[in-house]
């Protein structure tokens, strides 16, 4: 599979195509709700983000205090992992947003655990813990992320939608399965690199006229619940590259509002990490065009060539 990709790569190359190696339509369908709830911009995110901040700011928060429960000031702990609780500084209130990574920004990766597959598990279990407490009948589970442990290669993206919430894994829904491609044409499987997202609990509304939920983009309060999970994921990892999905994930990763049209293809950097930000696949998705194919691809052969620079 991986092998004639690459040929069709290298055939796409020397008839001086760009397109992506997976850049066979689409069927047409139905979005993950993610996808389709976005506007159809590579920046995704002013429509939506305006309307879910606005009415936070006017305490009214869209949908009935059942679908977003108000922040408990102490998150009880649930009794069946208290007792397994690792010992982890967790400590945000201090965080501002948008600046909730800036401060991490400097420090270095200090060295990588030991054992990262235990460290990892007891991010896990610390995660759950902290995260219970907002469990609903939106977000019923932690979607913590998912992969090799010792992946060179991560991927980050903004947050779970319907599909991953039922199944508790990161991108298993439509943009999920672009995803996959991508990162077979990249001559890999989706089991050697490690997918995570900027927050862990699904972020969505109830659309009134329809009644049904409509996943929208975290606030900053959902943000700044679990990013220091994502952070601690990436001391365990220390990738060698990471990739960001859309804007959100560029947002939080590098401590500003940045356009990805602007700066994906640039290298950019998260704790000495070399970080590339590209379109979110459910931007892709949305606007399956071969020129933002191409764009994508490109990001992803970047992020090739400097795995490889780095042995
Ligand atoms: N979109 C994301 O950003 N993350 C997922 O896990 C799924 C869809």
């Amino acid at each position: 599979m991986a092998a004639s990709l690459r040929l069709q790569l290298e055939l796409d190359q020397a008839l001086g195509l760009g397109d992506a190696p997976w850049g066979a339509p689409l069927a047409h369908g139905r979005g993950d709700g993610r996808a389709m709830s976005r506007a159809a911009t590579a920046d995704q995110h002013t429509s939506a983000k305006h309307s879910a901040g606005a009415s936070a700011a006017k305490g009214n928060p869209r949908g009935s205090a059942m679908m977003r429960p108000p922040d408990p000031p102490h998150p009880a702990t649930p009794a069946s992992v208290s007792a397994h609780q690792p010992q982890i500084d967790f400590a945000l209130e201090d965080t501002v947003p948008p600046d909730l990574m800036r401060a991490k920004l400097q420090l270095p990766l200090g060295p990588a655990p030991a054992d990262r597959e235990a460290r990892m598990r007891e991010i896990a279990i610390a995660a759950d813990v902290a995260l219970a407490p907002y469990l609903n009948q939106i977000a019923t589970r932690v979607v913590f992320g998912e992969g090799d442990v010792n992946a060179r290669l991560m991927f980050v993206g903004e947050g779970p939608g319907g599909e991953e919430d039922k199944l508790g894994r990161p991108f298993v829904g439509r943009s999920g399965q672009l995803l996959d491609k991508m990162i077979i044409a990249m001559g890999l499987t989706r089991e050697s690199v490690y997918i995570a997202n900027i927050v862990k609990l699904r972020s969505a509304d109830l659309d009134e006229s329809t009644g049904r939920l409509k996943d929208r983009i975290p606030t900053d309060a959902e943000v700044r619940r679990g990013i220091e999970f994502l952070d601690l994921q990436i001391e365990t990892i220390a990738p060698a590259v990471i990739v960001t999905l859309g804007a959100t994930a560029l947002k939080y990763m590098l401590g500003r509002q940045e356009n990805v049209s602007r700066v994906r293809g640039v290298w950019q950097a998260y704790r000495g990490i070399d970080l590339m930000p590209t379109f979110h696949p459910s931007f892709l998705l949305r606007a399956y065009t071969p020129e933002n194919r191409a764009k994508v691809w490109s990001d992803l052969q970047a992020a090739m060539e400097k795995l490889r620079q780095k042995g």
